[in-house]
């Protein structure tokens, strides 16, 4: 099984760029899972994709070719989660609900999971989109964090807590409040208790339980860091688009992501690319020539220096249509042609 990451800034076409590719690789008799963030409404009508579907795999038939596609939600796979592991009512603690919840911090560690479920499954490819720029390195991040989460402190705490606190009974906050004597959180929690009541302290306590009764899922997902690491495995395709500044941008998260992704597993994309119309293109007066030269001229210095940057390079042309059906549609053609050509 391989996985295919689509990461860049926003804007540039990387969930385009991402389902075109899947089709692609449907077309010539993969087995593909498409995984999507957050497709525009159009895309999303494109992949037959409604918000009921969020966090179910669905088969779609697309541009003649069948597909799975998933619609990531991290609310659906916290609620898998702990239906796995028998608790499925730690749904409902108020404190978890905000943290899997749309912007809440548990989205890209719930994201690595769920990657990591599916990855379980006979896919040949899976395809990945993932949100823009900073939220990318954050899913990026998010393995890390797990490890530290469950350093050796914590688990002595999720340790104490398993044990000691009787979860059916909710005479939570006296049992942890004793554990906290000899640290300076007891003055933290008093502090809060007074404020909040039991009720808060209790949904505290019961939120730290919960991370512990599912940390297994928690930590098998940090395998998933190996693999995106290991460029037999993932290929990496940092998308941009022509305009100088994202081009930028582009580079600033190559470095970030420095050691996710090294030069031989990452592919930039150059999406919207208007070399290929502007070249075919015979201007009749002399400002438009000047107008093409002055572009082509603007893109070829560009093309130069991503490709200085990195081995590998595709670019992708910008489509003059207003239906994203159709820069799926040749944006396909095109993945197809650039893999005969035997790039990938
Ligand atoms: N090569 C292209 N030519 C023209 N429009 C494109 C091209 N690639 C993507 N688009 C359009 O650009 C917009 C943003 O694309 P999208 O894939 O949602 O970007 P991202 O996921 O990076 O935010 C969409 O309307 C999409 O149809
Ligand atoms: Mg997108």
């Amino acid at each position: 099984m391989k996985i295919e990451v689509f990461c860049g800034t926003g804007g540039v076409g990387k969930t385009t760029m991402a389902a075109a590719r899947a089709i692609s690789l449907a077309e010539n008799q993969k087995e593909v899972l498409l995984i999507t963030i957050d497709p525009s409404k159009r895309l999303k009508e494109i992949l037959a994709l409604t918000n009921d579907d969020a966090g179910i795999v669905k088969e779609v038939d697309l541009l003649e070719n069948k597909l799975s596609v998933l619609l990531m939600s991290p609310e659906k796979t916290f609620q898998r989660m702990a239906q796995k592991h028998g608790r499925p009512e730690i749904t409902q603690n108020r404190i978890l609900k905000i943290l899997a919840g749309p912007y809440g911090g548990l989205n890209e560690i719930l994201s690595l999971i769920e990657l990591n479920e599916q990855m379980q499954a006979n896919y040949d490819v899976i395809i990945l989109d993932t949100p823009p720029g900073s939220h990318f390195l954050d899913f990026l991040e998010s393995s890390h964090k797990i490890k530290v989460f469950f350093d050796k402190s914590f688990v002595e705490i999720f340790q104490y807590l398993g044990k000691s606190v009787d979860y059916q009974h909710l005479n939570l906050g006296n049992k942890v409040m004793k554990f906290f004597v000899s640290s300076g959180v007891k003055k933290l929690l008093g502090y809060l208790k007074s404020v909040t009541g039991d009720i808060f302290i209790n949904d505290f306590i019961e939120a730290i339980q919960a991370i512990y009764i599912t940390q297994k899922s928690f930590l098998d997902a940090t395998k998933v860091e190996e693999q995106l690491k290991d460029s037999e495995m993932t290929q990496w395709f940092l998308v941009t688009s022509v305009e100088q500044s994202k081009h930028k941008q582009a580079l600033d998260i190559k470095s970030k992501a420095e050691s996710y992704i090294s030069n031989n597993s990452v592919c930039l994309v150059l999406n919207k690319s208007l070399k290929e119309n502007l070249t075919s293109w015979e201007p009749q007066n002399n400002k438009l020539k000047e107008i093409k030269e002055s572009f082509l001229k603007k893109e070829n210095s560009l093309t130069a220096a991503l490709k200085s940057q990195f081995s590998l390079f595709l670019s992708f042309p910008e489509i003059y249509s207003l239906d994203p059906i159709n820069h799926i549609e040749v944006l396909k053609e095109k993945w197809n042609t650039n893999s005969i050509k035997g790039i990938l």
